[in-house]
C-alpha cells in the first residue's frame, strides 16, 4: 500500500499533545514509531510535510524535523526522498541497547511461561519407546482414544492421587488445549457461556471464543498478603445459578497467570454447586505438578465423577511432547472421542510410548525442576520489590507466573515498549475479556536469576520511559496479538 498521511489524522493517533519529561522531538519520534510497529500507521506512506505537522501540534518546526531525522537515523522513515519520508520498518529488529543493561542477544522471552525439557529423562524415554515399536508396526498406528499403555499410566496416576480410574476414562490429546477444544465442541453450543476464572489462560479464552461460546468472566478476588480467599466460590454459585453456563473452564491447581490453588473446602462447595446447577465443570491441571512447596489438595475430580479433568504434560516435562488428555466419564469419553476424529485421527505412537515412561515415573524430573522453580521465584519476587517496589506483586503459591499489579493502567503501553529493551511481554488484557487488566502484567519465573535480573532491569528502564512521556502510555493503548503460553 502506499499514499500520504494527513497532518490531522497522524495528530488524531497522536491524541492530545502534553509535554512530558522527554524532550519532544524524542517523544514524537517514540510515539510515531510505536504507531507504525503497531500497525495504526501503515507501511510505505508519506508523513506529513513538517511545517503541516508543525502548524498542526502547534510544536516549533526544528522540533518535527529532529523527530524525522530520528525516526530515519532507526530505520523507520524512508531517506532521499526530500522531506516526506515514507514509513518502514527496519531491516534489523534486534533490541536496540538500553543504557545500564546486561541484556544478551534477541530478546528475553516472558510472553511464554514454560521450561525447556527435563532433558535427559525426556530423552531416554524415546529412546526406551523405540525399543517398543516393533512391537506395534504390525498394527494400523490409528488409535484415536490413545494408546493403551499411556491410558493406563495416566489411569494409575490418578488412582495413586486418591481418585480411582480406569483406562476407559482416560483419553490421550495432543496436549490441553486440543484436549479444551474436543470438551468445547463437545459439551457447548454454539452461544452457549462458559463461565472463566478472570484473569485466566488467554489460550483458553480464544478456544472458547473459537468455539464460538461467550466467556463468562467471574472475578479471582484481590488477594493481599496473609488472606486465604483464593476465589469468590459464592460469586460463581450465583452466576451458575443465574446464567446458566454450559461449562465452567476454571484453573484450580497453581492458576495461570496468578499461581494459586484452589483450598479443599473451596473445591467441595464448587464442585457441589456445579453439579445441582447443570454446569459441566472442567478443570484443567496442567500446573497441578508445579507444586514448590507442597501444598496438599485433592484433584477436583475426587468430588465428583462429573468432573471433566485436563492434563498436560508440557509443564512437568516439556511442551515439545504435545501430549495430554482428558479424564471424565467412560460415556462422556466416547464423545469426546467422536469429536475427536473430526479434527485428527490419533496421536503419533513414538510420542504415546515415551509419554507412557514418563508418567509412570512422573515424580523423577520434578525434584530438580520444583528446585529451579523456588530458586527463581524467591529471585523474582525480591528482584520485583528492589527494582519495582511500586507495582504491587501477588506470592505464587505455584505453577510459574507472579501478577502484578501496576501503579497506572499501562500493561499494553509497557508490552508494546518491551522489545526496545531486550525482552517480550503479554500484557494483562491477553488474560481477560473486554479489554480487563490494563492495570496488570504475568512476569514469569522460568529463567534462571541472572536472566530474570536482565528482564526486571529492562522491565524497570521500560517503566521509567512511560512515567516520563503520558503521550507514549495513551498512544499505545491496544496490543498486536502475540503468541503467549
Ligand atoms: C493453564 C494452561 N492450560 C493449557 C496450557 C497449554 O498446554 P498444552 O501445551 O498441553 O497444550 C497451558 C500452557 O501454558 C496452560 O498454562
Amino acid at each position: 500500500m502506499s499514499g500520504s498521511l494527513n497532518p490531522t489524522a497522524l495528530v488524531r493517533l497522536l491524541g492530545a499533545w502534553n509535554p512530558g519529561a522527554l524532550p519532544a522531538y524524542r517523544e514524537l519520534a517514540d510515539v510515531v514509531r510505536l504507531l507504525v510497529m503497531d500497525g495504526r500507521i501503515p507501511l510505505d506512506v508519506a508523513l506529513p510535510s513538517e511545517r503541516a505537522l508543525a502548524q498542526t501540534l502547534g510544536l516549533s518546526r526544528t522540533t518535527v524535523t529532529a523527530a524525522y531525522a530520528s525516526l530515519r537515523e532507526q530505520g523507520f522513515l524512508t531517506t532521499g526522498q526530500g522531506s516526506r519520508g515514507r514509513t518502514c520498518i527496519p531491516h534489523r529488529t534486534g533490541p536496540v541497547s538500553a543504557p545500564g543493561l546486561a541484556v544478551p542477544d534477541g530478546l528475553l522471552d516472558l510472553a511464554y511461561a514454560s521450561l525447556p525439557a527435563a532433558g535427559e529423562v525426556v530423552h531416554r524415554a524415546f529412546a526406551d519407546a523405540l525399543t517398543e515399536l516393533p512391537a506395534l508396526l504390525p498394527g494400523f498406528g490409528y488409535d484415536a482414544v490413545g494408546v493403551p499403555a499411556l491410558r493406563e499410566a495416566i489411569a494409575d496416576k490418578y488412582t495413586a492421587e486418591g481418585v480411582p480410574t480406569t483406562a476407559d476414562q482416560i483419553l490421550v490429546t495432543s496436549g490441553a488445549q486440543h484436549a479444551l477444544n474436543i470438551v468445547l465442541r463437545t459439551l457447548a453450543g454454539k452461544q452457549d457461556k462458559v463461565l472463566v476464572d478472570h484473569p485466566t489462560y488467554p489460550n483458553a479464552l480464544d478456544a472458547i471464543r473459537a468455539a464460538g461460546c461467550r466467556p463468562l468472566p467471574v472475578a479471582l478476588p484481590h488477594v493481599r498478603e496473609g488472606t486465604s480467599t483464593a476465589w469468590d466460590i459464592d460469586a460463581m454459585i450465583t452466576v451458575m445459578n443465574q446464567q446458566h453456563p454450559a461449562m465452567a473452564y476454571l484453573v484450580p491447581d497453581f492458576h495461570n497467570p496468578t499461581g494459586r490453588i484452589m483450598p479443599d473446602l473451596q473445591r467441595r462447595q464448587l464442585v457441589r454447586a456445579a453439579v445441582a446447577s447443570g454446569t459441566v465443570l472442567v478443570v484443567d491441571e496442567t500446573l497441578r505438578a508445579l507444586n514448590p512447596d507442597g501444598v496438599r489438595t485433592s484433584p477436583l475430580s475426587a468430588f465428583s465423577p462429573a468432573v471433566v479433568s485436563i492434563g498436560s504434560l508440557s509443564k512437568s516435562h516439556w511442551a515439545g511432547l504435545r501430549t495430554g488428555w482428558i479424564r471424565a466419564d467412560p460415556a462422556l469419553i466416547v464423545r469426546f472421542v467422536a469429536t475427536r476424529t473430526t479434527m485428527d485421527l490419533g496421536g503419533p505412537v513414538v510420542e504415546q510410548l515415551a509419554a507412557a515412561r514418563l508418567v509412570r515415573s512422573f515424580a523423577e524430573p520434578l525434584d530438580a525442576r520444583l528446585g529451579e522453580l523456588r530458586l527463581n521465584r524467591e529471585s523474582l519476587m525480591s528482584l520485583l520489590a528492589e527494582h519495582l517496589p511500586e507495582w504491587e506483586v501477588e506470592r505464587p503459591q505455584g505453577g510459574l507466573t507472579v501478577w502484578c499489579r501496576l501503579p497506572t493502567p499501562c500493561s499494553t503501553a509497557l508490552t508494546v515498549l518491551a522489545p526496545e529493551f531486550g525482552i517480550r511481554l503479554a500484557a494483562g488484557p491477553r488474560f481477560g475479556v473486554g479489554g480487563a487488566f490494563e492495570h496488570y502484567l504475568r512476569v514469569p519465573y522460568t529463567l534462571p536469576p541472572a536472566q530474570l535480573e536482565s528482564a526486571v532491569g529492562a522491565l524497570r528502564a521500560a517503566q521509567d520511559k512511560l512515567d516520563a512521556s503520558p503521550q507514549l502510555r495513551r498512544t499505545l493503548k491496544t496490543e498486536r496479538p502475540a503468541a503467549v503460553a
